[in-house]
């Protein structure tokens, strides 16, 4: 097996530095704080894209609120595509029923993987279900999904780094950088 190269090989650009997440993550926080006030809370993130994020986001909900995970996996796609089916891989531990459940998402692309998984919990019955993402490529939707609570918009290119991976690697980047299609090319 290779090794991967390293980043910097790949990367056009940094999309969204290590500052800006760090004013945006707080003020995200601080809004969820405010609108959840006196109020039950569980945050569910999906693996293992919104693990940083969800970190990040909890440190600054200064509400008591619960955290579980859950992944999904999409049906007959490659790794940079979506049918529109999702599978569940890992199922809640929590019983969510009469809960307020708020998402926690890396990124919304196409929309598909986000509008199976809110079906998935809408049946579970919550008292609420709303959605933040960190990220929300808006123009390349297909399912028409809410989210609540974004990050930030930004255009139609892959992205990596903060959790988003590039074939499982760099999710430990600081920062969310592009990958530049001319030195990367998908395995098959
Ligand atoms: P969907 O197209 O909204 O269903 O997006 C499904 C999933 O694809 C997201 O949760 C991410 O895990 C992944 N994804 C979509 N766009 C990107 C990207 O630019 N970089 C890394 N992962 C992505
Ligand atoms: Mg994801």
């Amino acid at each position: 097996m290779s090794l991967p190269r390293p980043y910097e090989e790949l990367l056009s650009e940094v999309l969204v530095t290590e500052e800006q997440l760090k004013k945006r993550i707080p003020e995200l926080g601080a809004q969820i704080s405010r609108d959840y006030a006196g109020e039950d809370l569980v945050l569910i993130c999906i693996l293992r894209g919104g693990v940083m994020f969800l970190t990040d986001l909890m440190r600054h909900i200064t509400i008591p609120h619960s955290v579980d995970f859950m992944a999904v996996s999409s049906y007959g796609a490659g790794a940079r595509e979506t049918t529109g089916q999702v599978r569940i891989t890992l199922d809640l531990t929590m019983n969510i029923s009469g809960r307020n459940v708020l998402l926690v998402e890396d990124i919304v692309d196409s929309g598909n993987t986000i509008a199976s998984v809110l079906a998935f919990l809408e049946s579970r019955q919550p008292k609420t279900l709303k959605v933040c993402s960190l990220l929300d490529k808006a123009e390349s939707r297909q399912s028409e999904v809410p989210i609540h609570y974004t990050g930030f918009v930004i255009p139609n290119k892959f992205v990596f780094g903060y959790g988003l991976d590039l074939d499982e690697y760099y999710r430990n980047l600081p920062f969310i950088g592009v990958v530049d299609p001319k030195k990367y090319t998908p395995p098959n």
